[in-house]
């Protein structure tokens, strides 16, 4: 098919240093201990389903990487408690707290990652890090890698790193650290909470191969107190975004990561703290439904039937007529034979293009528009899978 031809093929699983309390109500309520007992983990118990890995925009930090940034954190002898909001496996968090006595705590969306995790961590939440509470300035340490993925809802579109920054951030106490990894042109996403809340701020390109190619960078940030917020001018917090917002496009001028560190970040000490999930139980759900009546009702409008024509066409058809049939998924189905033999299906994505533009006063304006894309994924039957979309390139 003439659509075979025109697209590009990638296989699904290729996928500085700057400068020298209010809060969250909503953190600090009373915990709900019978939440926490259904849907958390602590370490060595097992949770209640270990599903097939889901991607969920998951792209673990390199060993390398993970030890480069361990040699930047001096801890105390006393009792320290750490966080990894996105935690994966929990790997990354274990290699940037080696060798020290503290307490890791991890959140992971995926289940069958957090059960991993919740072999080498002190205590895992299995849930969404946005339903989980924890009493503000409370953490010593936070290392955030969030998904790279862009939440698409009818109203907002906001970069992860972001939402996951804002959310988690006043968690730490003041003199807290926060290691932060985001493609580097995420910066300019977060630069209002860094510039406002993070004084000593250091960050470098990382160089591994699998991190270069998201160009992603590592920051460093001490929480400042009330007081070093207080006493922040105007024009403080101005050009602190300014400079986030260059360095934001300056991926390839940034120190690479080094070996050694060049700065050391002191976590301060902070006792154990309480993580809530206040989060539907997935998986609980996923059980009962089966035997829910109103599901079954529901289920008849929710997994209707796709609505299926057949029949020959009276003339043959044009390239445009297939076009518009594939892209509005009326061509799904097996095509080819031999090695060539595959289940091909379109969906229509959103798609979000981002436009930055700079005036002579260094102040930068970011446009974003939403439209739809095409989307087509193959399996074909040696098991290969693959999804070709606009950003598919030769692998
Ligand atoms: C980029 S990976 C980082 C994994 C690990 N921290 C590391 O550095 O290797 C992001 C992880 O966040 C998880 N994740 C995605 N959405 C999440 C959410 N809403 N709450 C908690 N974890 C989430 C993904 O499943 C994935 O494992």
């Amino acid at each position: 098919m003439g659509y075979e031809r025109s697209v590009s093929f990638i296989t699904v699983e290729t996928l500085g240093v700057l400068d020298q309390e209010e809060e969250d109500s909503e953190g600090s309520r009373p915990h709900s201990p019978a939440g926490k007992e259904r849907i958390s983990a602590q370490k060595g118990t097992h949770l209640p389903r270990s599903i097939a890995r889901q991607k969920l925009g998951y792209y673990p930090l390199p060993a390398r990487e993970a030890e480069r940034i361990r040699s930047f954190l001096a801890f105390s002898q006393q009792d320290t408690s750490v966080l990894d909001p996105c935690a994966g496996t929990g790997a990354a968090l274990v290699s940037i707290t080696s060798g020290v006595r503290v307490v890791r705590y991890a959140i992971e969306l995926d289940a069958f990652r957090a059960e991993e995790a919740g072999k080498i961590v002190d205590q895992v939440i299995q849930g969404n890090c946005f339903d989980v509470h924890c009493a503000v300035e409370s953490l010593s340490l936070l290392v955030l890698n969030p998904p790279y993925d862009h939440e698409v809802s009818e109203n907002r579109n906001a970069r992860m790193e972001r939402l996951f920054t804002e959310h988690t951030y006043r968690w730490l106490k003041p003199g807290g650290v926060l290691v932060l990894v985001i493609p580097g042109d995420g910066l300019a996403e977060c630069a209002e909470v860094l510039a406002v809340h993070f004084r000593d701020k250091a960050i470098y390109r990382l160089s591994e191969p699998e991190s270069s190619q998201y160009k992603q960078i590592v920051l460093f940030g001490v929480r400042r107190t009330r007081r070093e917020r207080e006493q922040l001018k105007d024009r403080d917090v101005q050009r602190a975004k300014s400079r986030l917002l260059v360095l934001a496009r300056s991926y390839s001028e940034l120190p690479a990561l080094p070996d050694e560190a060049d700065r050391q970040f002191a976590v301060p000490p902070s006792g154990p703290v309480q993580l809530i999930y206040r989060g539907v139980p997935l998986d609980e759900l996923e059980d009962l439904l089966p035997t829910s009546a109103a599901y079954r009702q529901a289920g008849r409008i929710l997994f209707a039937p796709e609505v299926r024509s057949t029949g020959r066409p009276l003339t043959p058809l044009h390239g445009g007529h297939v076009g518009l049939l594939t892209t509005s998924g009326l061509l799904n189905g097996i095509f080819g034979d031999g090695p060539d033999l595959h289940v091909a299906r379109w969906e229509s994505v959103k798609v979000t293009d981002r436009f930055e533009e700079t005036d002579e006063n260094e102040v930068t304006t970011i446009r974003e528009r939403e439209r739809f894309a095409q989307c087509l994924t193959l399996v074909y039957a040696d098991g290969t899978t693959a999804i070709l979309d606009e950003g598919s390139r030769q692998s």
